[in-house]
């Protein structure tokens, strides 16, 4: 449930922290500056633009580098080995930068504080962090950094097992003035047997459909064009919601609102991909030409393994439904190589999917063992070595059909988002198609956040150059 009183004690926070930072003015002789970094998924960029918000509300910089600030903030994934490996990593680098800079303050939230183990250890080793807390608490962010400055004398951890609550409105910085994620959903119920993101961010919650229209139409009076709807499983909006609406009525009611553009939404389980959502697709003129949906492997053994509840047939069938559907849609997915027990004919059924299916991109990972999980308690782990094999056979499978996809579009017209200006080419700007690729033509910064028509001339790799019409 939203919960509005502690929306006002958290704003009560925020004015709180605006002298602590007139305090810190004094110390410093200049605002201090902080920097949030940010790893893992959507959903952590967007909470990361939540803490942005609290921050630049109460006066801090927020322009500040990891390197060069007096506070900083590491919102954690944990979704594999190397996202928790990074962190450890940073925070090696920051315990020496503390001892030249006693006054610097280090905090850690995120997914990856949802985890007992990860608790201990910092309890116990990174005793200079100075501020920890997790996925279900991160709306008392204002009140905890306000202990920390004003209170704490020592390493102050909040955890919270799970909640039913959320608190919506609170400021939030975004990092791009025309787009902005917005969550319709929290946790995940789904309990893929490799999967640590149910535990880490707890049972799936709906938010109330008029709340996600009430914060896109706000959004589009500050200037937002193109909203990503941000879930695990998009595809199971609703349930346990009285009003009823499920993810295509939710669409159509996005749809509704005037200055919105461009829709996207991630992510999206073939289980719960529903016919009707296919046909709100193709009639709309505002939903993306992209849907991500995880394949994980094509071997039906391990999809049961996995828990996915589908087969490589019946995922099939979805894709072609989809493609035939609606026609130049881009069509992404995940996989993971290497579960317990995969052999290379599990892996043979996976590049047939591949094949079959002809992905625009696919992200492919290694599967990483996850503590607590089913599939890390099973006793027939893969070989490093083997599932390395096999990875770079799936690699080379992907670059194929896309590298195949990516040349579909070349000699029309299609229309084009702008980001921001090319990293090589200044006289450039890049855009995003609605299908999700990328185009380089000649443009000046006037014309970020807008969407422009463009003659897709040359296909590259993963992208296309073109002209503006
Ligand atoms: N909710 C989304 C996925 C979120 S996690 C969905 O179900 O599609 C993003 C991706 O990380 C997953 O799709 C999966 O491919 C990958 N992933 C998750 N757990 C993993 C693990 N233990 N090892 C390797 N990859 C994993
Ligand atoms: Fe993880 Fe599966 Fe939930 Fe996706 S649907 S977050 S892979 S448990
Ligand atoms: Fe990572 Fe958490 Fe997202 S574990 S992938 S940041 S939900």
């Amino acid at each position: 449930m939203e919960n509005r009183e502690e929306l006002t004690r958290q704003l009560e926070y925020i004015d709180k922290l605006k002298d602590t930072v007139r305090r810190l003015i004094d110390v410093y002789g200049r605002v201090p500056k902080c920097a949030v970094v940010t790893f893992g998924c959507q959903m952590n960029a967007r909470d990361s633009e939540k803490i942005s918000g609290v921050l630049s509300e109460a006066g801090f910089d927020i322009t500040g580098q990891e390197n060069d600030c007096d506070l900083v903030i590491y919102n954690t994934c944990t979704v594999r080995d190397n996202a928790n490996k990074r962190v450890y990593g940073h925070l090696g680098t920051l315990k020496a930068a503390k001892k030249n800079k006693p006054g610097l303050k280090i905090v850690i939230c995120g997914c990856m504080m949802q985890e007992q183990s990860v608790i201990e250890n910092i309890s116990k080793n990174y005793k200079f962090v100075d501020l920890v807390f997790g996925t279900h608490n991160i709306y008392k962010f204002a009140e905890l950094l306000y202990r920390m400055y004003e209170e704490a004398d020592s390493q102050i951890i909040d955890i919270w097992e799970s909640t039913d609550d959320y608190v919506e409105d609170l400021p939030i910085e975004r990092k791009y003035k025309y787009k902005s994620g917005v969550n319709i959903m929290y946790g995940c119920n789904n309990f893929c047997t490799y999967c640590i993101v149910p535990y880490v961010r707890g049972r799936e919650r709906s938010r109330d459909a008029k709340e996600i229209i009430r914060e896109i139409e706000r959004l589009t009076d500050d200037g937002v064009i193109e909203v990503m709807l941000l879930g695990q499983n998009v595809n199971s909006y609703g349930k346990g919601l009285d009003n009823g609406l499920n993810f295509s009525q939710l669409l159509k009611e996005v749809e509704k609102v005037d200055g919105i553009k461009r829709i996207r939404f991630m992510t999206s389980h073939p289980k719960d991909l529903s016919d009707e959502l296919i046909y709100t697709m193709a009639e709309s003129d505002k939903i993306c030409k992209h849907i991500h949906l995880p394949l994980q492997s094509g071997s039906d053994r391990i999809l049961k393994d996995m828990n996915r509840h589908y087969t490589k047939e019946s995922y099939i069938k979805l894709a072609d439904k989809i493609r035939n559907t609606i026609p130049d849609i881009a069509i992404t997915t995940d996989i993971i190589i290497g579960f317990p027990g995969e052999t290379e004919a599990d892996v043979n059924d996976t590049i047939d999917v591949v094949k079959h299916v002809e992905y625009d991109n696919a992200f492919t990972f290694i599967y990483s063992k996850r503590t607590g999980t089913p599939a890390a308690a099973r006793p027939d782990q893969v070989d490093e070595a083997f599932a390395k094999v096999q990875f770079d056979r799936v690699l080379d499978a992907v670059r194929e059909c896309a590298s195949k996809r990516n040349k579909s579009l070349v000699g029309s017209v299609q229309e084009a988002l702008v980001e921001s200006l090319s990293d090589n080419d200044p006289s450039m700007v890049t855009g995003r198609l609605s299908n999700n690729s990328m185009v380089h033509f000649k443009g000046d910064s006037n014309l970020i956040g807008t969407i422009v028509p463009v003659n897709l001339h040359t296909a590259g790799g993963f992208y296309y150059i073109g002209d503006m019409v």
